[in-house]
């Protein structure tokens, strides 16, 4: 009798804890439809994960005095965002001992300063605009070695342009994606007007989230009249859109918080007219390759994925160059057989990975997939570098001489 008591009261407790746990997970979703709880979820920029040192003293994270000049730029509709130009190891090098004769901390008139004159007065300078991924700030986690590996193949000549979008760090402001992508444009028309640098001589790069901003900004521009596209686009862990991305995400690569629900397809495309920044980054890309080949815009794209990546499996970027892919032809080409293709074409480089490079009359578009470098940590790596130097040296061959 005691045994069946027992057996009847744990099931008792074990039903109240699995409908507490069900009803915290209504409660969870019904947060999820409101815009204010959606876009911390989304942007994750209330983390700022540098919390105990000051953005203003890039020294505390590892750079070297006056490496890193802190800024602002102004938007159109009028947000300070928070950036900071970042100067190549070689050119520091050459100039320490002035750039140490300079002040240190937040500079009001950029122009002013040494590191500014050293990009802009350089013809051969090169910048490369950075757009980081959800959460934290320009100095987080593994953005620092992204930006040693992105100048490392010409540490004369590749400056970096890095900063917070509104409502991260010290951006003033809320997140949300026409406010990333002015935030995104306004920094490349400072990069244009104010640092005088063509776009043959800037490059895109971004990294999670950051590819979905990096791919809005190309397509803007190439969308112009005249169409102007920079010297390539590099993205790093993309992913197809929020909505896909939502239906895989793990937190921490191990929490998965909406993917059970995509196991009812109709309850979830009911909850998929709630997102409200969608982030189609299938449909942009798609775009701006049409709209180039239209054009006969030259151009170049590099998308690099980890096979480890737990945040954003590397699927996504399968499928976001199959959509650039299938825009190079009129005709289209269908998901299998660009598989196919890739079976027959695609270089295997082992334990490195493979890499599959689509090339049309104007473009290339080239899929990297590492087997290793998890979501982040593959930001600092060598292949990073050579996606940049292999981006430059294509716009003008006379980079690498
Ligand atoms: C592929 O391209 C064709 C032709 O442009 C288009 O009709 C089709 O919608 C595209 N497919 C995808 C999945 O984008």
């Amino acid at each position: 009798m005691a045994g069946d008591e027992l057996l009847a009261s744990i099931f008792k407790y074990a039903s109240i804890a699995v409908a507490a746990a069900l009803g915290l997970y209504a409660t969870l979703l019904w947060c999820l439809t409101m815009p204010t709880f959606q876009s911390h979820v989304v942007y994750l920029h209330a983390f700022q994960m540098t919390w105990f040192k000051d953005l203003n003293v890039p020294e505390t994270f590892g750079f070297l005095r006056n490496q890193v000049t802190p800024f602002s730029i102004e938007t159109p509709d009028r947000v300070q965002l928070y950036a900071w130009h970042i100067l190549p190891i070689e050119l520091y090098r050459k100039h320490e001992r002035s750039l140490n004769a300079e002040p240190t901390g937040f500079v009001s008139d950029i122009t002013s300063r040494l590191a500014f004159q050293l990009l802009r007065d350089d013809p051969e300078a090169r910048l490369i605009i950075h757009l980081h991924g959800a959460g934290g700030t320009v100095g987080s986690g593994y953005r620092v070695p992204n930006y040693r590996a992105l100048s490392a193949g010409q540490p004369e000549k590749i400056h970096v342009l890095t900063f917070d979008y509104r409502g991260f760090g010290r951006s003033a402001g809320t997140p949300c994606e026409s406010g990333l992508i002015r935030d995104a444009l306004s920094v490349v028309d400072w990069a244009i007007k104010v640092a005088g640098i063509p776009p043959s001589r800037i490059l895109i790069f971004g990294q999670s989230m950051g590819t979905a901003v990096s791919i809005a900004v190309s397509q803007h521009f190439a969308l112009q009249s005249p169409p102007v596209v920079f010297a390539g686009t590099v993205l790093v862990a993309p992913f197809i859109d929020v909505a896909t991305l939502v239906s895989t995400y793990r937190v921490a690569g191990t929490i998965p918080i909406l993917s059970p629900l995509a196991r009812f397809p109709r309850l979830f495309q009911y909850l998929q007219r709630y997102i409200k920044d969608t982030w189609r980054t299938k449909d942009r890309i798609a775009e701006y390759v049409r709209t180039n080949e239209r054009n006969g815009e030259k151009y170049r794209l590099t998308i690099i994925h980890a096979e480890d990546d737990y945040d954003i499996p590397w699927h996504h970027t399968e499928m976001v160059f199959w959509y650039a892919v299938n825009a190079t032809t009129p005709v289209g080409i269908s998901y299998d057989a660009l598989e196919q293709k890739k079976l027959d074409s695609k270089l295997n480089l082992g334990a490195a990975g493979s890499v599959m490079e689509w090339t049309t009359d104007h473009g290339v578009i080239r899929e990297e997939i590492l087997k290793t470098g998890l979501h982040d940590v593959v930001m600092g790596y060598p292949i990073v570098t050579m996606a940049v130097m292999r981006s430059l040296e294509a716009a003008d061959p006379s980079f690498t001489h």
